[in-house]
């Protein structure tokens, strides 16, 4: 592996296209104000002093975006590779997020546009509404004996109640763990046993493409066998008919409903733990990530800020699940923390048609939309007709997170949703890192497909196997080189583990490196494109490449969607390129267009790089969260074991794929 690591990524594709922001939008955007009140020139002068500062940057940003209880001692206390921020200081991200909005007009404004997936059903939430909502069940909590420190485990669909959830849990010094509702009934039982909840939080079923889901059945089998559990809290979200085991569970409407609805905050150390969330990465047994309060308190928000540039009076809808630390960060700690008005949406996109969203975001008025290459690639696929239906005049920001965006994905994405003027923020960042590093910002001059830079505050490097920063236009491991408010604290209970996944790989050359798993290139310019995880490089002839750009050429093609191309032994070259390519809506499979997909490939990265195989898919396997498993897909076919697969959103498509030895 190291051996493999150790050789740099070819860079094949290179973007020259450039889109500079609009003038308004520079002008008007809260980076800007940043600029002139100190007085920087330039975005990367400002980028450059405020990563070389951070400590100064992140201690005044702690001000700006958080409220203490207690002020902290000092900004940092860096002990790699274990980082203390804001040592000393007490704070209470419950009281950052309601609180601090309801003594001011904010009480009254919309935190949450809650739309089920039924047609028509939809729920609005003010402020006071979540404050006395959150109150009401942190008080049920501590009536149920939950503590400081005691971690409670989630299963929840989207719904406002989640959120609710999770607030009220920390409200009272509690450490949530979410788990995302289209888990299976074991994966949330392994992530309750090792977290050792007291508490399961569920509802009795939830809507998906116009049927229910159960989930309280699926979280009574997960956690029959988990002693910890001693009570299990369950929202009536569909009225269905429900399993009950009496002693243990107990309906969130009963616990309620006596509550009073005001419960005092606790306000904990900052380094106390906000939250765990279990990544699974690309294989074993999933990591249980660690967050803290305090800095928790300061990164979301001042990310959000200024990145997506949220005013008083905007509609921010960002589209991932809670389940996913997308949604941890996005829909409710950062967002509500700015006393922002969000969209939240239960149900799948395509109900009941491929005009869902679309009609969301005209009947709300959503200003800026935040989702996935994923879902992009999905309504390439179904066709723009869909959205061309809706009038999306309201956006005036886009983002993208999750998997490197292709370029003609984040092509299609401005011209069919963003009406060919609206600037996308295509932020690159992790479960670990809990907020976006690297993103444009409103100012930036933007190239298809890049993350651009670091933010202000970050500083991220791409270097060789030997800590050595690879020159401008070649490609490297992603190296986070300096800590920041919120970084992962530890795996849950085992350090040995944290220790080898980032930290240990730069050790000798710099305690402190962390490898985020990831390669890229930076351009001419110093743009960094995201070429895949590391174990998902490709080696032809002892060319290295990046499966994203091999992916990217492919998509680039009019009639190709999606696709994802794995490497197959040869003896000659040591690894051949194969690919599976999903066709957009009225194209039909051939042999003429798979020559001449790899034809295109071929005419745009060179011949190095063209697939010597190409299948036509339906889909690709994906996670539930919309990473495509190239792990899976290869072995599949190569013949190999392709393993469990029941965490796979479309298990299905992996049988769709032929054996190609
Ligand atoms: C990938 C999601 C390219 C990357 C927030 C990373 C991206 C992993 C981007 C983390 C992006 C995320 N461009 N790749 N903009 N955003 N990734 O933990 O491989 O679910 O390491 O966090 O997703 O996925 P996670």
């Amino acid at each position: 592996m190291a051996e493999e690591k150790a050789a740099k990524t070819a860079v094949l594709m290179v973007e020259e296209r450039v889109f500079e922001p609009p003038k308004e939008l520079v002008e008007n955007s809260n980076v800007m104000q940043y600029m002139k009140e100190k007085g920087f020139k330039t975005e990367m002068e400002m980028r450059a002093w405020t990563s070389k500062n951070y400590v100064e940057f992140w201690g005044e940003m702690a001000k700006k975006y958080a409220t203490w209880h207690k002020p902290f001692d000092k900004v940092l206390d860096w002990q790699p590779p274990y980082a203390k921020w804001f040592p000393g200081g007490e704070i209470s991200m419950s009281y950052n997020c309601l609180d601090r909005h309801i003594k001011t007009w904010r009480k009254n404004k919309v935190a949450y546009i809650a739309v089920g997936e039924p047609v028509g059903d939809v729920r609005l939430f003010t402020f006071w509404d979540l404050y006395r909502e959150v109150n009401k069940l942190a008080n049920g909590l501590k009536s149920l004996g939950v503590k400081e420190g005691d971690r409670v485990s989630i299963y929840l669909p989207m719904i406002p109640e989640l959120s609710i959830a999770m607030l009220a849990v920390t409200r009272i010094g509690a450490i949530h763990s979410v788990v995302f509702s289209g888990f299976s009934a074991k994966a949330y039982g392994d992530r309750v046993k090792d977290a050792e909840s007291v508490v399961s939080i569920t509802c009795d079923g939830f809507w998906r493409r116009g049927k229910t889901v159960p989930l309280k059945t699926q979280a009574d089998e997960g956690t029959a066998d988990a002693p910890s559990v001693k009570h299990q809290i369950v929202y009536k979200r569909t009225g269905q008919e429900v399993p009950w085991n009496k002693g243990k569970d107990i309906w969130w409407h009963d616990l309620v409903a006596d509550q009073p609805i005001h419960c005092d905050p606790v306000f904990v150390d900052s380094e106390h733990r906000l939250y765990i969330l279990y990544t699974s990465g690309t294989t074993g047994k999933p990591k249980g990530i660690e967050h803290a309060v305090g800095g928790y308190c300061v990164g979301p928000p001042q990310t959000l800020h200024w990145v997506f540039d949220l005013k008083e009076e905007d509609v921010w809808w960002c589209a991932a699940d809670i389940g996913w630390v997308t949604g941890h960060s996005y829909i409710v700690y950062a967002p509500l923390s700015l006393g922002s008005t969000g969209v939240m949406y239960e149900g799948s996109p395509d109900f009941p048609d491929f005009g869902r969203w679309w009609k969301i975001i005209q009947d709300y008025g959503v200003s800026v939309l935040y989702t996935s290459p994923t879902a992009i690639r999905m309504f390439m696929k179904a066709g723009p007709e869909w959205c061309d239906k809706y009038d999306l005049t309201s956006l005036r920001l886009l983002g993208s997170v999750g998997e490197p965006i292709n370029p003609e994905a984040w092509m299609w994405y401005r011209k069919h949703v963003g009406r060919d003027e609206l600037q996308i923020m295509d932020t690159w960042w992790q479960t670990e890192t809990g907020t976006f590093i690297n993103s444009p910002l409103p100012t930036t001059p933007l190239k298809p497909g890049s993350c651009t830079f670091p933010l202000p505050g970050y500083n991220a490097e791409v270097m060789d196997e030997a800590g050595n920063i690879v020159p401008y236009g070649e490609g490297g491991n992603v190296v986070i080189t300096e800590p920041y408010p919120s970084m992962l604290r530890a795996f849950y209970r085992d350090p040995e583990r944290y220790m080898k996944t980032y930290w240990n790989y730069y050790w000798k050359v710099h305690p402190g490196w962390y490898l985020a798993g990831d390669q890229a290139r930076r351009d001419k310019d110093g743009y960094f494109f995201i070429q895949g995880r590391i174990d998902d490089v490709l080696n032809v002839a002892g060319h290295r490449i990046g499966n994203s750009e091999v992916e990217s050429a492919l998509v680039s093609h009019p009639s190709c969607a999606e696709a994802a191309v794995v490497g197959k032994p040869d003896e000659v070259k040591g690894e051949v390129i194969i690919a599976f390519c999903v066709l957009r809506s009225g194209n039909e499979p051939s042999d003429k267009l798979k020559k001449d997909l790899v034809n295109h490939v071929k005419s745009t990265l060179g011949g190095i790089a063209s697939p010597s195989e190409l299948h036509f898919v339906n889909d690709v396997p994906k996670t539930r969260s919309g990473k495509i498993m190239r792990r899976i897909i290869k072995s599949k076919a190569l013949g190999k074991d392709v393993g469990d697969t029941s965490s796979l959103a479309n298990p299905e498509a992996v049988d769709a794929i032929p054996k190609i030895v």
